[in-house]
């Protein structure tokens, strides 16, 4: 029989690759270059499967020019660079990897929430600048974790996670805000309580952005928002490039609305506003929350095992549409 012909589209683990390669014709892109559209148009070309990153945007035109494709497997719990709805519509199934980095990212929000507060990163380009010549009483200090309130905006599976780091672990406070209010079992697990937005901004000493990207969701922190902070807050992103307005963000951190922020995902990555690099209060890091090895390696199986199970047995582990 006739294995499935599949698109790896950008470079994944060597056994992930071998199971793949005993399931399916498979052409792999080694070279990991991110593949421009026209490219990845070429290279899905008379394909029925592809494993994709947040770097292949799957839209209509994909879809038009790609009428074999039957599943998409991304290799991430974010899913906005597929058109769901344009899949959905071509009976494309769309896939992404839930549960198994939960914990990994739960632990680099919170590690990214407390280097902003403690203004790790400032401190150590001081350091490295050569700057230090003596200790002083009030040099680099910052805002504390412990015993201080947590907002986190989108209580989904890693919110959770990182609402019992802070409330278990550190003694917070935690407040947060969702589209829908948890369980109570859920919010009593959490020790958390919902508030609105509003209340979330106004309160909490440490907010967490948390919450998918949609285009509804696009700058859900801009001016007004980070106005509404407390001067002494921070603001830690671990979601998705664009639900934070950079722009709007860099003359809060300048004007000192805010205290200081976090930011591992940025408006155009890998691309990210000059004007970020030049302040100092934000600590930078390059879309990294679920980068431990062993979890980056549970993805790209997950992904795989979406595909395998989907030709084998007509159904995916972990779809995100139906129909
Ligand atoms: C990473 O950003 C992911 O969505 O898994």
């Amino acid at each position: 029989m006739n294995k499935p012909s599949l698109l790896i589209a950008r470079q994944i683990y060597p056994e992930v690759l071998a199971k793949l390669e005993h399931h399916f014709q498979v052409d792999y892109n080694e070279s990991d270059e991110v593949y421009s559209k026209e490219i990845l148009i070429q290279k899905l070309s008379g394909k029925q499967a592809a494993m994709t990153t947040g770097t292949e945007r799957i839209d209509e035109d994909v879809l038009l020019a790609c009428p074999q494709l039957k599943i998409c497997a991304n290799i991430a719990v974010g899913y906005n660079n597929f058109d769901v709805a344009s899949m959905t519509a071509r009976k494309v199934t769309a896939t992404n990897t839930p549960d198994v980095l939960t914990e990994t990212t739960a632990d680099f929000g919170f590690a990214l929430m407390m280097a902003t507060a403690r203004r790790i990163a400032e401190s150590e380009h001081f350091l490295r600048q050569g700057l230090w010549k003596k200790w002083s009483l009030d040099m680099f200090s910052g805002t504390d974790v412990s015993g201080s309130t947590l907002g986190i905006l989108g209580m989904g599976r890693i919110g959770q996670a990182i609402a019992k780091r802070g409330a278990h672990g550190f003694n917070m406070r935690v407040i947060y805000h969702n589209r829908s209010q948890l369980s109570d079992t859920l919010e009593q697990a959490c020790k958390a309580q919902y508030v609105s937005k509003e209340e979330l901004l106004k309160t909490c000493d440490h907010l967490v952005l948390v919450l998918p990207y949609s285009p509804q969701a696009h700058h859900t922190i801009g001016e007004s928002e980070l106005k509404m902070m407390k001067p002494s807050a921070t603001l830690t992103n671990i979601a998705r490039g664009g639900i934070v307005d950079d722009a709007a963000l860099v003359r809060a951190l300048r004007a000192g609305q805010i205290a200081a922020a976090g930011l591992d995902v940025f408006e155009n990555e890998p691309q990210l506003n000059p004007e970020l690099l030049t302040v100092p209060n934000v600590v930078l890091t390059p879309h990294i929350a679920s980068a431990s090895r062993k979890t980056r390696l549970a993805m790209a199986e997950l992904a795989a095992e979406n595909l395998i199970s989907f030709f084998a047995k007509g159904q995916a582990l972990t779809p995100v549409n139906h129909w």
